[in-house]
């Protein structure tokens, strides 16, 4: 079987060669697909994609044109991909559902200690020599309350996580977690009281429509003056222009974010010789109570053994036609 893998990153690189191991042709693009570069793919049975390509209906007739019958995709997520298209072009899909949610659990929490106890300042400081605490001033996570948006299986790992710092938890859920309330004593409850009574508010639903901007100006004024907001799931469920205008006033204390609304080709790449031409993430960049990281919520050495092992496990499937539980 001859495999294109686009968006290979230096980072995934060798979790890949290792689970393939010589097994199949595979082609390394660091190109991200699109329908510009879908031809890359030309005589290729399977291509496999990372959450910044573009499997939309052109990009996928291409590949279909091209002879690509399956498509391994390296994420959970699938908004990437134009799933009635492949369903017609009789391209089969299949994902990684779960690789690890610890390592996004672990990351959420890192933000929230690092925005609280302003560790990046700290650090900059002592580089410069400068060894005041004027402006350090942290708060005590014990007794907080936390609220938890979403408690699948990132959230729950959050959840039991800030349970073992003594905070008071609160979720929220279309589907409750009995487990999360028996063990850990966290609280479901509406939407709007978590954002009543949350000093921190963690996100962890998927992005869809009806959660599209499911942080915006209202919900914000409802939140505790000063709160803190982390965003490790997708962009687009906070509405980034009314976080700015939060944070301006105050009313947001502190912004953690692994992900952003126009992530899409800034993130992932190395854009140190270039002009930002962003102008909300460039103001964002300027708050000292906002932290931004690049989408790394899931760069751990487990989570990438597993999306490569999984990735491999779901192509190995497809090449001897048995049941993929993975298929979309
Ligand atoms: P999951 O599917 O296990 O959990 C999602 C939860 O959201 C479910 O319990 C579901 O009932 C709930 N939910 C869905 N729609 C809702 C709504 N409208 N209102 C209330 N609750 C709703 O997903 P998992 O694995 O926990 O991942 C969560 C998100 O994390 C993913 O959708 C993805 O966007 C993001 N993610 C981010 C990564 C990163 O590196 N930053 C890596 C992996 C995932």
């Amino acid at each position: 079987m001859k495999i294109a893998v686009f968006s290979t990153h230096k980072f995934e690189k060798k979790y890949l060669e290792h689970v393939f191991n010589g097994k199949y042709d595979v082609k390394y693009i660091s190109t991200t697909l699109s329908f510009e570069t879908a031809s890359l793919a030309q005589g290729y049975d399977a291509v496999s994609i990372f959450v910044t390509d573009t499997a939309c209906a052109l990009t996928l007739q291409i590949l279909a044109k091209s002879g690509v019958k399956f498509l391994a995709l390296r994420s959970a997520g699938y908004n990437h991909v134009d799933l009635a298209a492949a369903k017609r072009l009789k391209i089969k899909i299949a994902r990684v559902p779960e690789y690890s949610p610890h390592a996004v659990a672990e990351h959420t929490v890192a933000l929230m200690l690092a925005l609280n106890r302003k560790l990046i300042r700290a650090h900059n400081r002592v580089m410069d020599q400068n060894f005041s605490l004027d402006g350090l001033v942290g708060f005590d996570m014990y007794m907080k309350t936390v609220g938890i948006i979403g408690t699948g299986k990132i959230g729950s790992v959050v959840a039991k996580i800030i349970n073992g710092l003594g905070c008071r938890i609160l979720l929220h859920d279309k589907s409750e977690n009995v487990e999360l309330h028996d063990k850990y004593g966290a609280i479901y409850t509406d939407c709007d009281t978590l954002c009543k009574e949350s000093d921190i508010i963690s996100l962890h639903v998927p992005l869809m429509p009806e959660t599209l901007h499911l942080i915006n100006k209202d919900c914000i004024r409802k939140m505790k003056r000063g709160v803190m907001l982390i965003n490790t799931s997708r962009g687009a469920l906070v509405s980034t222009t009314d976080v700015l205008e939060a944070l301006k006033t105050g009313q947001i204390g502190y912004l953690g974010l692994d992900v952003y609304e126009e992530e899409k080709g800034l993130f992932f790449e190395d854009h140190s010789e270039d002009i930002l031409q962003d102008d909300i993430i460039a103001r964002l960049m300027t708050f000292n109570n906002v932290i931004i990281t690049s989408h790394q919520a899931f760069l751990t050495d487990t989570a990438l053994s597993n999306i490569a092992k999984v990735t491999f496990d779901n192509l190995e499937c497809y090449e001897n036609d048995t049941k993929c539980d993975n298929e979309l």
